[in-house]
């Protein structure tokens, strides 16, 4: 094994060196600080491995990800939502007889307690639903206690994939004022989502097969992205052995943020305010470039990619074809197409490779389905439940693991007295 060599103040210091399944090279510096006396300093962790994870692989120079080894593009045309969550959390794609048990747990598990339905009372109708969203996960703790037991890990998975989706529906339900509509054992993963958003008591509703189709992409796009934000505060609040549903209600908290799963929502508030202003595009590329202006082409950039985001050229590609199938003719669609290709062609997206990310067509799907624009996020979250359940999972088995608790260089000031009130 190859080793590095940090020279501090003269002297000479050598770390072991780890290399990842695909070539990754990591410094290990666990023993810098005992050895040395310093420590790293990386804010934001750009350059900073916090883990070794099998789950999901990024090379964001190459544009490539891929859950447990299968790459997005072919798990995308290949599977279900609720494969890939099989995948992701138990490291292995199902076979029949397994897809079956999973699925029929799946459904079994989505219904809440009654008593939990009595609490969307209390929330105000105005409220974004990810806040309903994180105090109702976080709510299930309090229903499914002993939830960080190991003989009640796997059930408790179970029932927050299972119940996290009948919440989020709900959660529309309450703000439009409908009445709940209770899930259905003989609906997919995603028909079921989308019959207890669109049915109502007065009417049959058959879910459309196209809206089916098209959640379970998005869904699958957006189920992994290794140590994004929300996935590393998953890891973070879990690592002090809080349980499941503190650890991803967390998560969805860290999600909700405008730079991350908040962008969704952001790009459309952005596009429709382009098209009220006369769609001119190149303001809005010349306010971005101007770091005065504090505005930024939400939905372009990313921490990884630097090349293009994958998710963001399947979207793309099923987008025409999607609103076409709909029936939709959204102008943001072409909106969206312009900006691209303005914002691709000017120097200074160009030098800083900042390309579209995955919520830049992502909210444009999302719009023709019916959703709205405050639930795009809450989309996400669905999508990336099984990922943050990965983790922790993953996490929770390793044991190396130690609790999350990064140092910081201290730059206050250095001790002084404390004079007396009168004094000061
Ligand atoms: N518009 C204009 N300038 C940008 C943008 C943007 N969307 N993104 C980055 N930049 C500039 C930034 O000002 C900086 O310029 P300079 O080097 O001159 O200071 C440079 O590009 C690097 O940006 P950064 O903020 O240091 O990059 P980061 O890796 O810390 O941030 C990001 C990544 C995604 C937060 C950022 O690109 C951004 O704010 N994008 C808009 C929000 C967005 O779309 N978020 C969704 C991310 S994808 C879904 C997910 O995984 O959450």
């Amino acid at each position: 094994m190859s080793t590095a060599k940090i020279i501090l103040d003269g002297k000479e210091h050598e770390f072991p060196v780890v290399v990842g399944s695909e070539g990754e090279v990591a410094i290990d510096a666990q023993t810098l600080r005992a050895k040395t006396g310093a420590i790293t300093l990386d804010p934001g962790f750009g350059d900073t491995g916090a883990c070794q994870s099998a789950i999901t692989f990024i090379d964001g120079d190459k544009g490539i990800l891929r859950y447990r080894g299968y790459p997005i593009e072919e798990l995308a045309l290949r599977t279900h939502f609720t494969e890939v969550c099989y995948l992701l959390i138990f490291g292995k794609l199902p076979d029949q007889k397994e897809m079956a048990s999973f699925r029929d747990k799946l459904t079994r598990h989505s219904l809440l307690h009654e008593d939990m339905k009595k609490f969307f009372e209390g929330f105000n109708p105005a409220a974004h639903p990810m806040a309903i969203l994180s105090s109702m996960v976080l709510a299930l703790s309090s229903y499914y206690p002993g939830a960080e037991s190991p003989e009640n890990v796997e059930l408790n998975i179970i029932r927050l994939l299972a119940k996290a989706k009948t919440i989020a529906a709900f959660s529309y339900k309450k703000s439009i004022g409908q009445p709940f509509i209770y899930p259905r054992n003989d609906l997919s993963y995603c028909a079921n989502f989308l019959h207890m958003m669109y049915a109502v008591p007065a009417e049959p509703y058959e879910v459309p097969k196209v809206l089916e189709d098209a959640l379970n992409l998005l869904l699958i796009l957006h189920a992994d992205h290794e140590q994004n934000c929300s996935t590393s505060t998953v890891r973070v609040v879990g690592s002090s052995k809080a349980n499941i549903f503190a650890s991803i209600s967390a998560g969805i908290c860290a999600l909700w943020g405008e730079l991350h799963g908040g962008a969704n929502q952001k790009v459309i508030e952005m596009l429709e305010r382009i098209e009220r202003d006369g769609r001119n595009y190149k303001k809005y590329v010349d306010m971005a470039k101007d770091k005065a202006s504090g505005f930024r082409l939400m939905g372009f950039g990313h921490r990884v990619y630097k090349n293009f985001d994958p998710r963001s050229r399947i979207l793309k590609a099923q987008c025409d074809k999607v609103l076409q199938e709909l029936g939709v003719d959204d102008p943001l669609l072409e909106l969206a197409r312009n900006l691209e290709e303005v914002a691709l062609k000017d120097e200074f997206f160009i030098e800083r490779k900042l390309y579209p990310n995955v919520d830049f067509y992502s909210g444009i799907l999302y719009r023709a389905m019916g959703i709205p624009t405050n639930m795009f996020t809450v989309m996400f979250a669905l999508g990336r439940l099984p990922g943050w359940i990965a983790h922790w999972k993953e996490m929770n088995a390793d044991p190396q693991n130690r609790i999350a608790r990064p140092r910081q260089v201290y730059i206050g000031p250095t001790q002084r007295s404390v004079l007396p009130i009168e004094q000061r």
